[in-house]
């Protein structure tokens, strides 16, 4: 049976065997993982909840023709066994040992001459989101280097100097001692991927299976309804991290490679259920201006390189990014179990508040968003309290298709404004036939109103929230 958890850090392959090391538990986050030890404390625990970058690592894997892939991660959102088969890189891998001294990392370099390390709690994080872009970009665009530090929140206004560090460092293609290793890393990694067979670790209170084929993974779902599924889990780690809930059986479907996929068809753009929100963002830029948009603001590049397509739609949240977008963009979900897949409409598929439709033996595997034609216009809006890594207090996904001046169909999906991602559906009623006009758009903005009783919380009073459904209706207008 494979039960031992591998992966590379410091240049050696770590086993983590639970029952011989009973301090750690399969949902131990790599980040208390790391603090447990002497030689990795750089990690600082700020939030514990994905938002402060406190805790950033980077972890390299194996892409499917074999080169490493370097992605900065919030570890404090990471269970030890989803770093399995991979690289895992702390600042204190950073610099090596000269003759004299250490020699630090140009990133480590650039931020000393730039003045741009500041107190020790957010460096080490900021550090390694540097490594991360630096390893990933060569003479980044300022776009790029502010969406890399998105996720590194520091409270003194550093900023200007960290990007400078990041502008000078960022400029010879990422070479550095990480490079002249890879071949062994790669060698390493290969060996801890020969064994296929699924991991399951038990402990006396937790049991964590981490298949590496759907077809795995849908025994072990028939087998174990009632284990909790992640994909990346930074929706269901924070269960555990901010409200101490105990897990006693998870299915981690990260390693499952048949979910990772992506294709084109005639008609229509196939996600993988495992595919990264940072993937779908780069895919879409093209393809699905709208969707790119939203995922834009979405997280943090921390957050969005783990979090997948199939945890957004899978948790049903109200307020989850894609939701109005899959609404209306018409996109279907295709459901499989060891009996088939089936097809089901999104929103037939969200059932209440964090609720679907997904029988006790299926896994999401594919979401499905059909091609629209030139006549037909998609646009989406996020109101948050901040611009970038926050969560939506409204927002809204529209499409419009017009014959003549005339609305022939019309989709108007909101988040954040009922239990469920929900449509204005009697407002969609009274536009279909008129005239796209600011009048009758005017009108419109009545209807939506009526049509919802949003809550209020931290976020905004209802009051607010109906304010701005309606506006962004007519956002929605002026921009088309
Ligand atoms: C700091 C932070 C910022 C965030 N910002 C945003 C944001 O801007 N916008 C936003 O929408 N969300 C945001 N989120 C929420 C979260 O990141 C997203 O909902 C994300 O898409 C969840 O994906 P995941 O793979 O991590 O989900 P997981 O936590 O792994 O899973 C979530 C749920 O989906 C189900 N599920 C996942 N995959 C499958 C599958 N293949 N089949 C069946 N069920 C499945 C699981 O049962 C689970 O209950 C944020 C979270 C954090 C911590
Ligand atoms: S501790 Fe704040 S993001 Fe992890
Ligand atoms: S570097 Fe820590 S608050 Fe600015």
């Amino acid at each position: 049976m494979n039960n031992i958890v591998r992966f590379v850090l410091d240049n050696k392959i770590v086993e983590i065997d639970f029952f011989k090391k009973q301090e750690l538990k399969p949902t131990t986050t790599v980040l208390n993982y790391l603090r447990s030890y002497p030689e990795h404390k750089g990690v600082k625990e700020g939030c514990a909840e994905g938002d402060c970058g406190a805790c950033t690592i980077v972890v390299a894997e194996l892409d499917k023709n074999e080169k490493l892939v370097y992605k900065t991660l919030d570890s404090c959102l990471v269970f030890l066994p989803m770093i399995h088969g991979k690289q895992l890189i702390t600042v204190e891998n950073l610099a090596i040992e000269g003759t004299k001294e250490k020699i630090l990392h140009p990133v480590q370099q650039l931020m000393v001459e730039t003045n741009g390390s500041q107190c020790g709690y957010c460096t080490p994080g900021i550090i390694m989101s540097l490594f991360g872009l630096y390893k990933n970009h060569n003479n980044p665009s300022r776009e790029i280097i502010e969406d890399a530090l998105t996720g590194n929140l520091c409270r003194c206004t550093g900023y200007q100097s960290i990007i400078e560090a990041a502008q000078k460092a960022c400029t010879v293609k990422g070479k550095d001692h990480f490079s002249e290793k890879e071949k062994d890393v790669v060698k390493m990694l290969k060996n801890i991927a020969e064994n296929k067979e699924s991991l399951v670790l038990s402990t006396e209170n937790q049991k964590y299976f981490k298949p590496f084929s759907l077809e795995e993974a849908l025994i072990i779902r028939l087998e174990n309804p009632d284990a909790i599924i992640i994909n990346g889990s930074t929706d269901v780690a924070l269960r555990q991290t901010k409200k101490n809930e105990h897990f006693a059986k998870i299915l981690d479907i990260s390693g499952v490679e048949e979910l990772k996929t992506f294709y084109e068809d005639k008609d229509c753009y196939v996600f993988g259920s495992g595919i990264s929100i940072e993937q779908v963002k780069n895919f879409s830029k093209e393809t699905l201006p709208a969707l790119y948009k939203m995922l834009s603001v979405f997280g943090s590049l921390q957050i969005r390189n783990i979090a997948t397509i199939g945890g957004n739609a899978g948790s049903a949240s109200p307020i989850g990014d894609t939701l109005p977008l899959l609404f209306a963009y018409g996109a279907k979900l295709k459901l499989t179990s060891g009996a088939g897949d089936r097809v089901i409409e999104i929103e037939d598929f969200i059932k209440g508040y964090r609720q679907t439709d997904l029988g006790n033996d299926e896994l999401i595997k594919e979401i499905i968003i059909p091609k629209t034609d030139n006549s037909t216009k998609i646009n989406s809006f996020k109101i948050s309290k901040r611009k970038d890594l926050d969560i939506s207090t409204v927002s809204g996904a529209f499409k419009l298709k017009l014959e003549q001046e005339n609305v022939s169909e019309i989709i108007l999906a909101y988040g954040g404004m009922a239990a469920t991602t929900k449509r204005a559906v009697n407002t969609e009623k009274f536009l279909t036939g008129k005239k796209w006009s600011k009048k009758n758009v005017e009108e419109a903005m009545n209807i939506v109103a009526e049509e919802f009783t949003p809550l209020s919380d931290a976020r905004s009073e209802a009051e607010f929230r109906t304010i701005a459904a309606k506006n962004l209706l007519m956002k929605f207008y002026i921009e088309n």
